[in-house]
This record gives C-alpha cells, structure tokens and sequence, in this order.
C-alpha cells in the first residue's frame, strides 16, 4: 500500500511560504518593451549582451532533455551542480535539529555537509565489506524523524553499482520520506536509471549531472528527476535565477551532441578497464574495486606515502585512506590514455624502488 504523503514531509513555514515572484513569472512572452527588472537597456560589457534575467525555469532545456531522460519537463529540476538539489531536498524536507537523515558511508560527500550546514541529524549506515546496503540495518535505524536517506549508485568513491533489489526494497519501505538516488555517474554504467520509474515512486528523487559524462563540469549544471509537486516545490524555494544566462545558452547549442557523450564514456570506460588490466601488474596495488563510473578505488600498500610521491610529481588522485571501509585506498580518475600511462609510469617507478 502508498501511504506516501509530501504535504506531511514537507516542512511546514515552506507548505504556506509565499515564494519570491520575479518579474520574469509575471509575463513570460518574448516580444516586447521590457521596463519591469531594472535590467541595462543599452547591453552589456561584454562583447555579447548579458544584460536580461534568464528563464527561471529553463523550459528550453528541460523540453529537450526530457525524451532524453524518459520523463516531463515537468519532472525536471536543473540545479547550480547537483549539489544544490542536495541542499534544497534538505531544506525542503528536514526540520533543523529535530528531523534526520540516512546516509551509507563511504559515499558522496556533499549529502553529509549539507545536512550538517542545514543542522539536520546524520545516521550513518555503513555499506557491507563489499560496498552494498545492509538493507536491514538500514530499514530499522529508520524512526519517525527520518525524511531523507540518500543513496549513491554507482557509488562514490568505491565507483560499484548498488544492487537494484536493495534499492527497490528501501524505496518500498519508505513511505515517510523520500529517497534520493544519485545517479552522477549512470552514463557510464549499463544499468537503467530509476528516472523512467518515478510515476511509481513518489517518495523517489533522481539526481543526474552534467558535470561527468557531458564533461561540463564547469558550467554547473546538475538534475534532479521527481514527481511534479516535488519539483514544484523545489522551484519555490530556490534562488530566482538559479542557473545562468550562459550556462543555458550554452548547453541548449549543445544538447544535441550525445553522440560526445556516448563516445566519450566509451573511451573513458575502455580506459578504465586498461587501467586495471595495467595497475594489477603492481607489486604496490593489493586490490581494484569493480568499477561502472569513470574512477577506479584502489587499495595501495601504502596509500599515503603513494599518494605524496604522486604530489610531489604533479600528478593528483583523490586519497580516501581515511574514509570509512576505504583503508589505504586513493581515488583515481580516469584519464585520458596519456596521462594514465603517465600515473602508470610513475606508479612503476615508486614500485620498482621499494
Ligand atoms: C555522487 C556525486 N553526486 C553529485 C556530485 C556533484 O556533481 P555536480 O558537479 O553536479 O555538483 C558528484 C561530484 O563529484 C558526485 O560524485
């Protein structure tokens, strides 16, 4: 039985909170003699004219990112890097210093600092040795103050798929909250998002990125995926403006261009794979996590002092050697082919000195 409720999630100040009204929500055509923002009517200072508000709501790109993805514009956030959604879905839901959240290390960092930023209550249920969810851990550290658990898949930092069941499983057994999957890295992985799924889930939120497959991480773009009162509110409680003039423009040029996207996660993923073929070889390297995102975790004899070497030589991986069931364990991105053999070069080096 769906006993999901979002008017009994949601914190109540935000239910009746009058949102800010733009002059943009006001009249949304194109055509005419626009007095109504303070804008600077003679351009910009720039050699392209910047100088108008952009959609608030981006209705361009979410009408073409949504055959895309599988869903309605209507079901689309676009958020300042997924980051953000992170934050809103915490602020929307959880009442500082009453309300929790569950999170399962090692995982994304950021859902423990926006929850500790909004003052929200941390339950950490670690993931299993092999990096999946202790479902029924999980299930029963739920109490009646929980409205979030987060769950990353494939899973940062140790780059492995979650298992579908286990997910289907908490999704089916929380009803009270909602349950944010993110999805940053599912380009490079062979398994479906749950983005096609979310009319039946609605205690589901999808976030996606464009910062690593699409490779524009600079332009700080990210997506969540909900149901339309969800994103509805979502939309009340962000700034105005969220996403920039350029940011739009500059994806909208592009967003036809997933032939980019499926070749670069194609090389990417073959690169990965070389790179474990390569890194097993290593008298240093004690064990590489399966991987379906563009990382790979790998557990080093001596993490640290590997990691310094690689400083030293100009060469930066992500240590992980202090986080949770991630002993002696560094991050690596994947490269392109020359600057993984470069990493793999060095790595021999410090190898073959020992
Ligand atoms: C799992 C996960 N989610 C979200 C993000 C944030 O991505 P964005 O650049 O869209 O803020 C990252 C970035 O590394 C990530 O690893």
């Amino acid at each position: 039985m769906n006993s999901f409720n979002l008017q009994n999630i949601v914190r109540k100040h935000i239910l009746n909170l009058a949102p800010y009204s733009s002059a943009r929500d006001e009249y949304t055509g194109k055509e005419g003699i626009f007095l109504d923002a303070n804008e600077n009517p003679i351009g910009s200072a720039t050699p392209e004219n910047w100088n108008r508000y952009p959609d608030p709501y981006q209705w361009q790109i979410k009408e073409k990112l949504a055959p895309l993805k599988g869903c309605r514009p209507t079901q689309i956030f676009l958020g300042n890097g997924s980051d953000e959604p992170i934050d809103l879905i915490i602020r929307l839901t959880c009442e500082p210093q009453h309300d929790n959240v569950i999170i399962l290390p090692p995982t994304y960092g950021m859902y423990e600092v926006s929850a500790s930023v909004n003052n929200v209550e941390i339950q950490k249920i670690n993931l299993t040795s092999d990096y999946q969810i202790n479902t029924e851990k999980v299930l029963s550290a739920i109490n009646p103050k929980t409205k979030l658990i987060f769950i990353c898949s494939p899973n940062n930092p140790t780059g492995n798929i979650i298992d579908r069941h286990a997910i289907l499983k908490i999704i089916n057994n929380f009803q009270q909250g909602i349950v944010v999957i993110d999805e940053a890295y599912n380009d490079f992985a062979d398994e479906p998002s749950f983005i096609p799924e979310l009319d039946n889930f609605p205690n589901v939120m999808v976030l996606q990125t464009f910062s690593k497959a699409w490779g524009l991480a600079s332009l700080r773009l990210g997506m969540a995926f909900a149901n339309e009162e969800l994103i509805k509110l979502l939309n009340k409680i962000k700034y105005p403006y969220n996403i920039n003039g350029l940011t739009q423009k500059s994806l909208l040029e592009n967003i036809d261009n997933v032939n980019f996207v499926k070749e670069s996660v194609k090389t990417l993923n073959q690169n990965r794979d070389s790179l474990k073929t390569a890194l097993k070889e290593l008298a240093i390297v004690e064990h590489i996590y399966p991987s379906d995102a563009n990382f790979l975790l790998v557990r080093f004899s001596n993490a640290k002092q590997i990691f310094d070497y690689l400083i030293e030589q100009k060469t930066i991986v992500r240590d992980r050697s202090k986080v949770v069931l991630c002993d002696n364990s560094l991050r690596i991105s994947i490269g392109t082919e020359q600057e993984n053999n470069h990493l793999l070069s060095l790595l021999t080096n410090y190898s073959e000195k020992l």
